[in-house]
């Protein structure tokens, strides 16, 4: 039958970052995701017809060693030479450094752009006052942007755009080649990520808790893609995701082709969070999760040790492509 949502006419535009939630809170406490659950073919490339049962059941796939762990090795040199690194005081072998380093951070990284963005209002100089940081943060697009729940949080956006990281991630043979055989192809060749998402361990005793934030991100994407750079155990940071969340969702689009929600997707959010036991990913360095781009998800919980460094990606297929004869 033919999907009528199909006819609709196109939604405003609206920004990129926006994002899919709701600000009451839902205690649940994430499952993590050890390899003996993992359905059958997690460590080959590929799918098996588990994989694809999974996949379609519940809305993300996690493959094993996708990326051989050492391809990463030059990135992370990079990540302990960056300017709030450094002067955070950071260093691979002095973890106690690597707990809340946001009170060491650049002070004008530390501040939100929301109100800012796209020339809506003066850029602040070093000198204005912004609390920021809470205000509107997922709109901050500085270099070396911090933002402080309860855990500490850099999203290093500018490593997205390094050719060399990009094809060590995204555009890894091993990436791609599971995003053909989930999406279908051809896939686009991706040029840029999202970058590598930083979660830093909390002080513990007199934080705030950390807690989940489930949203979904309202992009134009089809297929979103985590691939973790260090080993992520229970507790600590792992990427949470709302198992059937995209099936659950699409129905209650206004339209097919893109996201625009509607009331109903409101309560079917509610009920998400009510009903569904999130997953946390956990494994090791070079474990991708591959996810519906329409999932719930949450920055994991953590009240773990190690800094949770995770590359955060999106996946597309290529427009059709018309070959006109004369
Ligand atoms: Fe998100």
């Amino acid at each position: 039958m033919p999907d009528n949502r199909l006819a609709n006419s196109v939604p405003e535009p609206r920004s990129p970052e926006a994002a899919f939630r709701t600000n009451k809170s839902y205690p649940a406490v994430p499952v993590p995701t050890p390899v003996e659950d993992d359905p059958t073919g997690a460590d080959q490339l590929g799918l098996t017809p588990e994989e694809i049962e999974h996949f379609r059941r519940t809305g993300y796939l996690i493959k094993r060693g996708l990326i051989p762990s050492e391809t990463f090795a030059p990135f992370l040199d990079l990540w302990w030479q960056q300017p709030p690194i450094t002067s955070a005081r950071m260093s691979p072998d002095d973890p106690a450094m690597w707990i809340s380093p946001g009170r060491f951070w650049p002070k004008d990284n530390r501040w939100s752009t929301a109100r800012n963005w796209m020339g809506q209002g003066a850029w602040p100089s070093p000198e204005d006052d912004r609390p920021g940081a809470n205000v509107g943060d997922p709109v901050g697009r500085l270099p070396h942007k911090l933002t402080h729940t309860a855990n500490d949080v850099w999203p290093w956006h500018g490593i997205g755009h390094d050719p060399d990281f990009v094809d060590a991630t995204t555009a890894h043979p091993n990436v791609l080649y599971m995003a053909e055989a989930l999406l279908g192809g051809p896939i686009k060749r991706p040029r840029r990520n999202r970058g590598i998402y930083s979660i830093f361990p909390h002080g513990g005793a007199g934080e705030a808790e950390s807690k989940l934030g489930p949203h979904m991100d309202e992009s134009m994407t089809e297929l979103q893609v985590i691939t973790y750079l260090d080993d992520v155990v229970p507790s600590s940071g792992g990427f949470t995701v709302y198992p059937t969340s995209p099936q659950r969702l699409y129905p209650t689009s206004a339209q097919a082709l893109n996201w625009v929600k509607t009331e109903k997707s409101r309560e079917v959010l509610h009920d998400i969070l009510s009903e569904v036991q999130p997953i946390e990913f956990t494994g090791k360095a070079g474990d991708v999760i591959f996810c519906h781009s329409l999932v719930l998800h949450s920055a994991g919980i953590h009240e773990g040790e190690r800094v949770r460094l995770a590359a955060i990606q999106d996946i597309n297929r290529s427009p059709s492509v018309v070959i006109c004869d004369g």
